[in-house]
């Protein structure tokens, strides 16, 4: 990927989601992990690039209207959507099993999302199957006891229930956690087909792979997948897909943003960038004093100088990096911070200080695209009809 010619294409602050990179990625992830583990990409990570990776993914996880209408709209096959949520609101899930036949599969995270998709389907006499999701203990899915009822009192013939569906949460560095969470598995499907006497189809589990941001982390991905692997391997006689966001999307992301000014005082040395924490999140806090993997464009020899890196917003939590030694800085240098590919560009504080939210690009088959221009910020916080 040409730095110079994006940036002097597009300028900053912007975001480039390397397609290219992505698919070779989600190669890696499906040679390491076993082909036999279908891949389910949850929007949620980065709707940008959902539509680049149509041919690479078996499914999609959609978890709002919203990411139902980006998917939609990018013609996303319907028969890849899987309709999942804790918030499953009456007029969307309405639309959905009235207009389109196409729209397979839902998951269940409450009774009363079961009694919904009973009743929508009866009206409109529309086949679904679904998966139920076993909650880990917050308020997502449904307990044990809840999976027994709806499988037992589900008499309604449209209604095929698939399996289970299990996600406990993001980041998960443990093979510890996710052993016990399959073992929890194997066991709720055993209860379910040997004492309930009926037969799962299917799990679809999301490992939380973990992504490691920093450059002092010591991380052997190829041997913790291997691990992984292995564990998923002690479901024999079930088929598995493994829902992922982070994992797939995040290595593809490259933020843009450049010096846009710079000062000393005794404490330090400052760059002042055109963008900021507002648009740039790794995983947690921590990010201004661990230091994530960048570039600095173009590429300087002289002497290394100390700085720290702040962004455009009026807060003195605005730090990018502190205390980082880089080649002398001139103004108009862009710094290029990679891995920002999942949740960057939608959990940051974009509201703040109504700046412009980034422009988009996509780097695909070795081209760069503006798939999204500078969003004013200012727009979404103006008060209309005063
Ligand atoms: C239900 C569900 N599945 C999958 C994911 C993706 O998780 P990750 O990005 O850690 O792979 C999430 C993320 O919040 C989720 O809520």
């Amino acid at each position: 990927m040409n730095y110079q010619e994006v940036i002097e294409k597009y300028g900053t602050p912007s975001y480039v989601f390397n397609i290219d990179e992505l698919k070779k990625r989600i190669e890696y992830l499906k040679d390491k992990l076993s082909l036999k583990y279908d891949l389910v990409y949850a929007v949620k990570a980065n709707t940008f690039i959902s539509k680049g990776i149509e041919n690479e993914v078996a499914r999609y996880e959609i978890c709002s209207p919203g990411e139902f209408a980006i998917c939609n709209k990018l013609n996303i096959p319907r028969n890849k959507m899987v309709i999942s949520g804790v918030y499953k609101d009456r007029l969307t899930i309405e639309n959905m099993i009235k207009n389109y036949d196409d729209i397979l599969k839902y998951t269940i995270e409450s009774i009363s999302q079961y009694e919904l998709l009973d009743e929508l389907t009866t009206k409109y006499q529309r086949k679904i199957n679904i998966l139920i999701r076993l909650t880990s203990g917050n308020q997502f899915g449904v307990t044990v006891e809840e999976i027994k009822k709806i499988i037992t009192d589900n008499h309604n013939p449209l209604i095929t229930i698939d399996g289970i569906e299990f996600f406990s949460g993001t980041q998960k560095h443990s093979l510890k956690i996710i052993s016990k969470e399959i073992d929890k598995l194997i066991n709720l499907v055993d209860t379910i087909e040997n004492e309930w006497n009926f037969k799962i189809k299917e799990i679809e589990y999301g490992p939380g792979l973990p992504v490691y941001y920093y450059q002092d982390d010591v991380f052997d991905e190829d041997e913790f997948l291997k691990e992984v692997k292995n564990i998923l391997d002690k479901i024999k006689n079930h088929k598995v897909t493994l829902e992922l966001g982070r994992s797939i999307a995040a290595s593809c992301g490259y933020y843009l943003t450049k010096v846009v000014d710079m000062k000393s005082n005794k404490f330090a040395n400052y760059a002042i960038l055109d963008g900021g924490i507002n648009h740039l999140v790794y995983y947690g806090q921590t990010m201004a004093i661990k230091v994530p993997y960048f570039e600095i464009w173009p590429r300087r020899t002289a002497d290394l100088v100390n700085y720290s890196l702040c962004g455009s917003l009026c807060t003195i939590n605005d730090f990018l990096v502190k205390n980082i030694n880089v080649r002398k800085l001139e103004k108009n240098d862009v710094f290029i911070f990679k891995n920002v590919g999942a949740y960057s560009c939608t959990e940051g504080i974009s509201l703040f200080l109504s700046r412009d939210l980034p422009q988009v690009i996509l780097y695909q088959n070795e081209k760069f695209k503006l798939v999204r221009e500078n969003v004013k910020t200012s727009e979404l916080n103006f008060p209309k009809n005063l």
